[in-house]
């Protein structure tokens, strides 16, 4: 991609977003076209343009970004691509990905909307189902029924250990089947729920029975971003110790959150659940969170 080709890509773009947007009722179709412009500009050089009889049929950016817990990965957002037929879309990812690898990034990532159109192509890529973005209105909340002995409060930065012990219970969670989430990384876990608790932006949830911390969230805002809304609040971290899950703790503590969060003037909220995690996903549908964006990956390698 050229800085010559940034002007028809951000076009496509804010067609495509407003497509989506017409049979999604969660995922926003504006698209602020400057911010997209310079985000492009920036990064031209991971970003490719398919062209057919000199007309620009798509486009793919690919950021190669290096973390504990995926390693060396290429990722791509909704707004870094487009194409206008499945063939197109191949030969971009497969002129991308020559080049990630050539670069060390084995693992590739992508964010499409949820629906069958979207997914079926990198489907057919080798991609498969990794992580679902799911968002729901603050609208219709009415106050939560607290089952007995049970109470809420907000957690600081005293909660520290608390907030580690009750992450430990989603990590021990998630290693088991089916989600086999092994070797998650827990080296910054400390750092991460100090700089949490520390954040004023930050609510942070405890509930206590019997004087012990048996459940916690966390929201903060939502950073701008293609396909949300502003005033969306994010919602992480929903734990419920095990010898105290389906007796409506869960459901009372997201609720106050999302309460708050209305009273705060937050409009809608999103939260996101491994799709191995099977029971999360009926648990936040069953809430009322609508699937938005579906997260993809691919690991290249023998097979
Ligand atoms: C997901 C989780 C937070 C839910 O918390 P919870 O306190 O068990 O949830 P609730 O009790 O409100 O609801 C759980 C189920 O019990 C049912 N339930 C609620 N009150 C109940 C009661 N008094 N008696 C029986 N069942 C009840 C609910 O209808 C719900 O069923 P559903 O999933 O079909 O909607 C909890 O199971 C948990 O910590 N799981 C492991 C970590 C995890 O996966 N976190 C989410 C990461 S995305």
């Amino acid at each position: 991609m050229t800085s010559d080709d940034i002007d028809v890509t951000v076009a496509r773009v804010m067609q495509q977003q407003a497509r989506v947007a017409n049979s999604h009722e969660f995922i926003n179709g504006a698209v602020d076209d400057v911010t997209l412009a310079e985000s492009l500009y920036s990064s031209l050089r991971d970003a490719s343009i398919a062209e057919r009889d000199g007309i620009v049929v798509g486009h793919l950016r690919g950021v190669i970004l290096s973390s504990e817990v995926y390693g060396r990965s290429a990722w791509m957002n909704p707004e870094g691509l487009s194409y206008d037929d499945v063939e197109t879309l191949e030969a971009l990812y497969v002129h991308q990905a020559q080049r990630w690898i050539a670069d060390g990034a084995r693992r590739h990532y992508v964010w499409v909307p949820t629906d069958t159109a979207s997914i079926a192509p990198w489907l057919d890529l080798g991609f498969s189902y990794m992580h679902q973005r799911g968002v729901r209105q603050l609208e219709g909340v009415s106050t939560p029924e607290w089952p007995i002995g049970y109470s809420l409060r907000r957690g600081t930065i005293a909660d520290l250990e608390t907030a580690i012990a009750l992450d430990d219970h989603l990590h021990e969670y998630q290693e088991q089947g089916p989600s086999f989430s092994l070797d998650l990384p827990k080296g910054d876990q400390r750092e991460d729920w100090t700089e949490t608790l520390e954040d004023p932006t930050v609510h942070h949830y405890i509930v206590d029975f019997d004087g012990q911390p048996v459940a916690q969230c966390a929201t903060f805002p939502l950073p701008d971003r293609v396909g949300s809304f502003d005033g969306t609040l994010h919602l992480s971290a929903v734990t419920v110790r095990e010898d105290h899950r389906s007796r409506g703790v869960g459901r009372a503590m997201v609720i106050s959150a999302l309460l708050d969060g209305r009273n705060d003037g937050f409009h809608f909220i999103e939260t996101n659940w491994r799709i191995t995690n099977r029971s999360a996903a009926t648990y936040w549908q069953n809430f009322g969170f609508v699937p938005t964006y579906l997260r993809l990956h691919r690991a290249i390698g023998a097979g």
